[in-house]
Parts: structure tokens; C-alpha cells; sequence
């Protein structure tokens, strides 16, 4: 198996989880978020319980200058990346013209720009070792458009489609690259986009436990896609497409009304 991942959004919720699971099974790994405490803490705990290194950089990887500066040090340290998980993102509730337009576009910048910056850099190292995998969250978002959350549901669509294009494109050096597109999941995410009180977030999630195993299980397959709910991948899959678009975005908006 493939030995060092790295792991951007490692400091809580899908990302922390994706770090266990890796190295339960004996990986090492480095983790990336802004907040030094929780991933000094996850550090400990992992490099304790299961003898791999942990690599631990505090930053800001929201740009795509912040993603190669992250990128830069890897190299400087001689860190080879056989594994790139592309978690780190945020979503964020309320109609478009009424957000603050800086919001969104930083929110473009961490889920778009610079998760396609660190595909870019990591995939041709990737290339040049002769293989590799990547896995990048996506969301069941990425399926429809998202009233009330219109930013954050067409960056998700940009991730599972780029994802799915590189893969076939990668395919033929060895790399594999997956979409998670996971429904509602109990992270620090709903507080995070400002979602509670939304009918999406009185839904009962999926713990972020399971979530991680499901991407990272199909990123060891070599899935384009996974769906970590059977029921969502169904109504996603077979039911939306068949809906008139109207009646989607009238579903979408009321879910994401307070
Ligand atoms: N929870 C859900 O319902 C759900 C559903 C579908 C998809 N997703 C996706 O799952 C991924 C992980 O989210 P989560 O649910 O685990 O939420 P979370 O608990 O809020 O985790 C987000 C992670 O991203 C990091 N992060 C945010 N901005 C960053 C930045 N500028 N630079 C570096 N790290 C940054 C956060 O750490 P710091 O604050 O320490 O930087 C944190 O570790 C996201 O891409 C999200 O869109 C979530």
C-alpha cells in the first residue's frame, strides 16, 4: 500500500477521521488545517497508537499561492506523496445577493482553487513516481444546483466533475482520483456555513467515521464516485435527474430556508 497521505482539513471532522483510518492501517501521514492544537493533538494520538510519522503544518492552504506555499515545503522536507486527500472546505447559508461577496469567493478560492493548485503540483510528482491516488470531498451538493447555498453546492459540482475528468486522464500513469460526495455529515460543518435551523441540518447525519472510511475504501478501489448513503445514491442517481429542475431548486431552497 501506497504510505504517505496528505491531508488537508485534518484538524476536525472528515479530515481528523481520514488521519485515523490511514493510519490504522499503518500509513503516515501529514495533516493540514489552520488550528496547531487539534492536529499537534491528533499527532500524539496516532503517532502513540499506531507507530507512523505524522507531519503536522498549521496553515492556511484558502489560496492557490497558500497551496503551493504548502506544497513548497513538502518538497523542501523531502516529503514524497503517494496519497492526497483534498478535504479541507467550507459551505456558507443565506441567498447570494444578500452574502458577502468576499465570503464566496473565498470559498471558491479553498474549495476549487486551490484543491485544483495541489492537484496540479502533487499529481505531477505523482506522474513522475509512477503512480499514486487521489481522493477529493465532494458532496451530494455537487448533484443539483443549491438555493440558499447557490456558491457552495456549484463548487462541489466543479469538484466531482474535475475529478472524475482527471482520473480518466491520470489513469494511464498509474493515478486514480475519486470524488466523496457525502450527504449531511456530524462535523463542525453546519456551524461552520451557518446552516442550523435549515431542514438540511435537522436531517440525522452520517458520523464522520463512517464517511471517511467510505471515500477512502473507494479511493483504495479506484471508484470514480462514492455516495456513502445507499438511499442518496438511489435518489441522487435515479429519482432528481427524472424531476423537473423547477421542482429541484423549489426542494433545494425550502431545505435550505430558516
Ligand atoms: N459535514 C457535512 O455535512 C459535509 C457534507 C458533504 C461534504 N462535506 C465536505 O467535507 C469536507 C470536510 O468538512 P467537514 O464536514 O469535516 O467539516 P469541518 O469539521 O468544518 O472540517 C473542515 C476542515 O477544513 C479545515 N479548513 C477550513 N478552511 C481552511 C483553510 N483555509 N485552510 C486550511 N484548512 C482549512 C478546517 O480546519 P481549520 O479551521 O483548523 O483550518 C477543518 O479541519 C469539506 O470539503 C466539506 O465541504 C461536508
Amino acid at each position: 500500500m501506497p504510505n504517505t497521505a496528505l491531508i488537508t482539513g485534518a484538524s476536525s471532522g472528515i479530515g481528523a477521521e481520514f488521519a485515523r483510518y490511514h493510519a490504522q492501517k499503518g500509513g503516515d501521514a501529514v495533516i493540514v488545517a489552520r488550528r496547531l492544537e487539534p492536529l499537534e493533538a491528533l499527532k500524539t494520538e496516532l503517532e502513540t497508537k499506531h507507530g507512523v510519522t505524522i507531519t503536522v503544518i498549521a496553515q492556511d492552504v484558502g489560496t492557490p499561492a497558500q497551496a503551493r506555499a504548502l506544497y513548497d515545503t513538502l518538497t523542501s522536507q523531502g516529503i514524497k506523496i503517494d496519497i492526497l486527500i483534498n478535504n479541507a472546505g467550507f459551505g456558507g447559508h443565506g441567498a447570494f445577493l444578500d452574502r458577502d461577496l468576499a465570503k464566496d469567493q473565498a470559498m471558491i478560492d479553498l474549495n476549487i482553487s486551490a484543491l485544483v493548485t495541489l492537484s496540479h503540483l502533487v499529481g505531477n510528482d505523482m506522474k513522475a513516481q509512477g503512480g499514486g491516488k487521489m481522493l477529493h470531498v465532494s458532496s451530494t451538493a455537487s448533484f443539483m444546483p443549491g438555493p440558499n447555498q447557490a456558491v457552495y453546492f456549484a463548487t462541489k459540482a466543479f469538484v466531482t466533475s474535475f475529478s472524475q475528468a482527471i482520473d480518466q486522464e491520470m489513469r494511464p500513469h498509474g493515478i486514480t482520483s475519486t470524488a466523496l460526495c457525502p450527504g449531511l455529515v456530524n462535523t463542525e460543518f453546519v456551524a461552520a456555513a451557518d446552516l442550523g435551523g435549515t431542514g438540511l441540518a435537522n436531517q440525522k447525519g452520517a458520523s464522520a467515521s463512517s464517511v471517511a472510511k467510505c471515500g477512502y475504501d473507494a479511493m483504495l478501489r479506484g471508484d470514480l464516485i462514492t455516495i456513502n448513503d445507499p438511499r442518496l445514491n438511489f435518489m441522487l442517481n435515479w429519482l432528481i435527474p427524472l424531476l423537473p429542475r423547477r421542482r429541484v431548486l423549489k426542494m433545494m431552497a425550502d431545505m435550505q430556508a430558516k
